[in-house]
């Protein structure tokens, strides 16, 4: 009998166990997928290939498979395709059973794969790309991570195009001239036109295919979070195709498994018009995000409450998407989206001037807003008179947004680092996170040249950071809590039961506008300092309660 070692295997995040497919296993999963596929044309469905069951791509993979005419029979036969990597590949095990290959606070996700994969037979995983060659309509669903290369520069850095261009090629070897490719993934913009075609045209070349690659792309607008499922099926949606052809063949498919009947497509004229619509979307957010931050210090240096100031203005109607940004604005796409349009114009485009300002910008302050909290965080505990160095410092919240799991280039992941890197004894507690591997797997998670340790020191001890899950213990024996995501589980917390389950007065940081005033007060009548992003105002409050105290001795 064989012992395969380790690097034959696929880990699950939870610990579960898969095999890599061997050499053989090809032939035999190309006989499965060919019985399963007679089976499903003989039922008049059409093939489509999903390239990437990442975040987006196994959800998408699952709407399309639940997609129904107006009979209510399955119209589309999905094969989710994922490469075989020993860091990947349980995931189409995983799917094969019905389970979702990735966590989600969307009670839909779960019996939604489970209903097409056991129920309606409509979706299936595979690790090959002889999938492909079946295909009616490929989508790619792959990733084009951003680079940076240093901290709070992101002109220092570049589009990681390296998955893409070999899926392109993959996919032009292997689909019939007339599969639809529909790229979602976000990309740089021009990346269909230039980038895809090119390379997709010269493999067709080398076929003897005289046609071109019938090419669209259309972005996806996913939210983690409870309506994932909505965020693709029930969303506007923008596309474009390279040609006619391809215009109404994106358009035709995305009617029948969208509901663009409630929210209908915009269809632009070329690709790289749905490409920067994307990139602009998203450069858009980071920007008035970002706009704060200097408001948000203005605030902390003048005695101004800027939570307050914000309600005053979104009063008027035409200003009511003021968002106040918290510790720093993470998730997969916010970060990196600007990146790519920079990236773009110097190397898809050749242009050599200088023309992007506000968007790099933008995401230099938000990648960098949650070091001063860290500052705070200090500044507070200096006013305790406990050293930082020495201070039990709990972080509540791991996630980079309100009520979800998603760690993805959170706020408090660099908080965590920075008062790491000052000598601080850090804890987490967050209700939606089991592991946060960012750090318990930093030396390769998301990618080992991706992890966020390498711009701090003294990073080694925090592959040892694990989150907690009962909030009493994480307190107990704190010297400051941070209060870094506005998860509903922080937001009526009861400054005297946090005092008591700490043990005594601790130094509390707001990053998010989460402590009305009268909670404020309470925690300096109970010996505690606060300090808060954009909350000047709280050194009025100490003072007030500070002299109330002196006049009542
Ligand atoms: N996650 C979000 O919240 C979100 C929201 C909107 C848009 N997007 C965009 O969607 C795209 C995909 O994002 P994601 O979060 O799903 O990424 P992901 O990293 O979770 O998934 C990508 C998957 O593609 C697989 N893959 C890579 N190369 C492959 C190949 N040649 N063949 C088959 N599989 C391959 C990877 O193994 C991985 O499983 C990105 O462009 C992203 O910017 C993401």
């Amino acid at each position: 009998m064989t012992n395969p070692s380790n690097s034959t295997y696929s880990f699950s995040p939870t610990g579960e166990k898969f095999q890599l497919p061997s050499p053989e296993d090809y032939s035999t999963e190309l006989e499965r997928l060919k019985d399963v596929i007679n089976h499903q044309r003989s039922l008049g469905r059409e093939i489509v290939v999903v390239m990437g069951l990442g975040f987006v791509g196994a959800v998408m993979a699952a709407v399309v498979a639940d997609a129904e005419d107006g009979k209510g029979n399955p119209t589309k036969f999905v094969i989710g395709m994922q490469r075989p990597s020993t860091r990947s590949f349980w995931k189409i095990p995983l799917m094969n059973l019905g389970r979702p290959p990735v966590s989600s606070e969307d009670p839909e996700v779960a019996p939604m794969i489970d209903r097409c994969v056991n129920k309606k037979k409509t979706l299936t995983a595979t690790f090959t790309y002889d999938a492909l060659k079946f295909a009616e309509v490929v989508i790619v669903d792959i990733q084009c991570d951003y680079l940076k290369e240093s901290l709070g520069d992101v002109r220092d850095g570049r589009a990681e195009m390296k998955a893409l261009e070999e899926s392109f090629e993959i996919i032009a070897q292997n689909i019939s001239p007339q599969t639809l490719v529909l790229i979602e993934t976000t990309v740089a913009p021009g990346t269909t036109e230039q980038i895809a075609y090119p390379i997709m045209k010269k493999v067709f070349k080398k076929r003897g295919l005289k046609v071109d690659p019938l090419l669209a792309h259309s972005f996806e607008r996913v939210m983690p979070g409870k309506n994932y499922v909505a965020s693709i099926r029930d969303f506007w949606r923008v596309c474009s195709g390279i040609n006619e052809e391809a215009t109404r063949r994106v358009v035709k498919f995305l009617k029948e498994v969208i509901h663009t009947d409630k929210f209908p497509l915009t269809v632009l004229d070329r690709p790289i018009e749905s490409e920067t619509a994307k990139i602009v979307e998203n450069s858009f957010r980071a920007t008035i995000l970002a706009f704060m931050d200097e408001w948000s210090l203005f605030a902390e240096q003048n005695g101004v409450d800027l939570i307050k100031v914000i309600n005053a203005i979104k009063v008027r109607p035409t200003h009511n998407n003021m968002i106040f940004p918290g510790p720093g604005i993470g998730g997969y796409c916010l970060p990196k989206d600007g990146g790519l349009g920079l990236w773009a114009y110097r190397h898809v485009h050749g242009f050599e001037d200088d023309i992007f300002k506000i968007t790099p910008l933008a995401i230099d302050i938000n990648d960098t807003r949650a070091l001063h909290v860290a500052q705070l965080t200090r500044d507070a505990l200096r006013n305790m008179g406990r050293p930082l160095a020495s201070a039990e410092i709990l972080v509540l919240g791991a996630s980079y947004r309100e009520d979800v799991g998603d760690t993805r280039y959170s706020g408090s992941e660099l908080i965590v680092r920075r008062l790491t890197e000052m000598g601080a004894e850090l804890r987490v507690h967050d209700p939606y996170v089991l592991h946060w591997w960012e750090f318990e797997r930093q030396d390769d998670y998301p990618a080992s040249s991706y992890s966020l340790k390498r711009f701090f020191r003294g990073q080694e001890k925090l592959k040892d950071l694990r989150v907690e899950q009962d909030l009493k213990k994480a307190l107990h024996g704190a010297d400051a809590a941070i209060l870094a995501v506005r998860h509903k589980h922080y937001l009526n917390l009861d400054p005297d039961e946090v005092v008591q389950n700490a043990g005594g007065p601790i130094a509390v940081v707001d990053c998010f506008g989460i402590l009305d005033d009268h909670k404020i007060r309470r925690y300096f009548e109970l010996g505690c300092e606060v300090k808060g992003l954009g909350r000047g105002h709280v050194k009025r409050i100490k003072d007030q309660v500070h002299l109330k105290m002196q006049s009542v001795e």
